[in-house]
């Protein structure tokens, strides 16, 4: 049996388990996956000796994906350029790969829930680690432009810089939005403490779509607000499962089916 886990802190609440031991089922792959919680100033020796007792690769979640990033032997390119790794590998050589999934998985889900990037005129909301590790796959689908809006203005700014290279994006405080927009996703952690960035109340074009990265058993203020507003609202679950799926090819070269493991996710919330 191969080891995997996925680090946080805190971690117990993580549904990363539950997600692979379903993948693990359906693709007939013996592993164990368990959710380990890291201390917050070793992770590093805590990825260390889970590799020296079997374990073959990890999911690395808050607040250690830029950690992670650091230590790794090798980077992928899209890993490198978020800055940040939530997948790690461990080759036959005993060198720890990084990539990063987040970014894959959001782009599949706003395809499953039938949005439509190309062409789309994009509002990002936040300008952290979130954002950053979604930015490439979002441009490389080919939207007409992409906003990034940051209650911090110069943040969003650097950030948009960073990405100038791979399609049409700019970046600038919550003041500078103006709509309309054809997709809005949310990548802010103010849904967390249960607030609302301030925007205009026309900003979403007809049959828009707004997308909140978080997820839970009752829709985010920002999901009520843009349904109010008349958006199509999509929570973060989606993208959850699909980041996982791709970790999961990274590590035993199966893509399992994604639809069944939404469904049992969603009812278990
Ligand atoms: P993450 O890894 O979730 O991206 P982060 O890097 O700390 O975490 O970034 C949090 C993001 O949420 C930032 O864009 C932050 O805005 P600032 O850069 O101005 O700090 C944004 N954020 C957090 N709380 C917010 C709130 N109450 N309203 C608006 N934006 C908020």
């Amino acid at each position: 049996t191969d080891r995997y886990c996925v680090f946080g802190n805190p971690v117990a609440h993580s549904k990363s388990p539950m997600i692979h031991a379903a993948f693990a089922e359906q693709t007939g792959e013996d592993i164990d996956y368990t959710a380990i919680e890291a201390p917050l100033d070793d992770f590093a020796n805590t990825w260390r000796a889970f590799a020296a007792q079997g374990g073959r690769g990890a999911n690395v979640t808050v607040p250690f994906k830029e950690e992670a990033f650091r230590l790794c032997d090798e980077l992928s390119p899209r890993a490198r350029r978020a800055g940040a790794v939530n997948t790690l590998v461990l080759g036959d050589d005993g060198r720890t790969r990084g990539d990063t999934t987040d970014g894959v998985g959001l782009v599949r889900d706003l395809a499953h829930h039938g949005v439509r990037l190309g062409g789309a005129r994009v509002l990002v909301l936040g300008a952290g680690g979130a954002v950053r590790g979604v930015l490439e796959p979002l441009l490389v689908a080919g939207p007409s432009s992409v906003l990034v809006a940051n209650r911090t203005a110069a943040k969003a700014e650097a950030l948009a810089a960073d990405f100038r290279d791979l399609g049409e994006i700019r970046g600038g405080g919550f003041d500078a939005v103006e709509g309309p927009f054809d997709l809005v996703i949310n990548g802010t952690s103010a849904s967390l403490a249960g607030e609302l960035p301030p925007l205009p109340d026309d900003l979403f074009a007809e049959d828009a779509f707004a997308y909140d990265m978080m997820y839970g058993a009752e829709p985010t203020v920002f999901l009520r607000w843009a349904t109010e507003s008349g958006a199509m609202a999509v929570d973060g679950l989606g993208m959850l499962v699909e980041q996982a799926a791709e970790s999961f090819l990274l590590w035993r070269g199966k893509s399992p089916a994604t639809g069944p493991v939404r469904e049992t996710l969603r009812r278990s919330l």
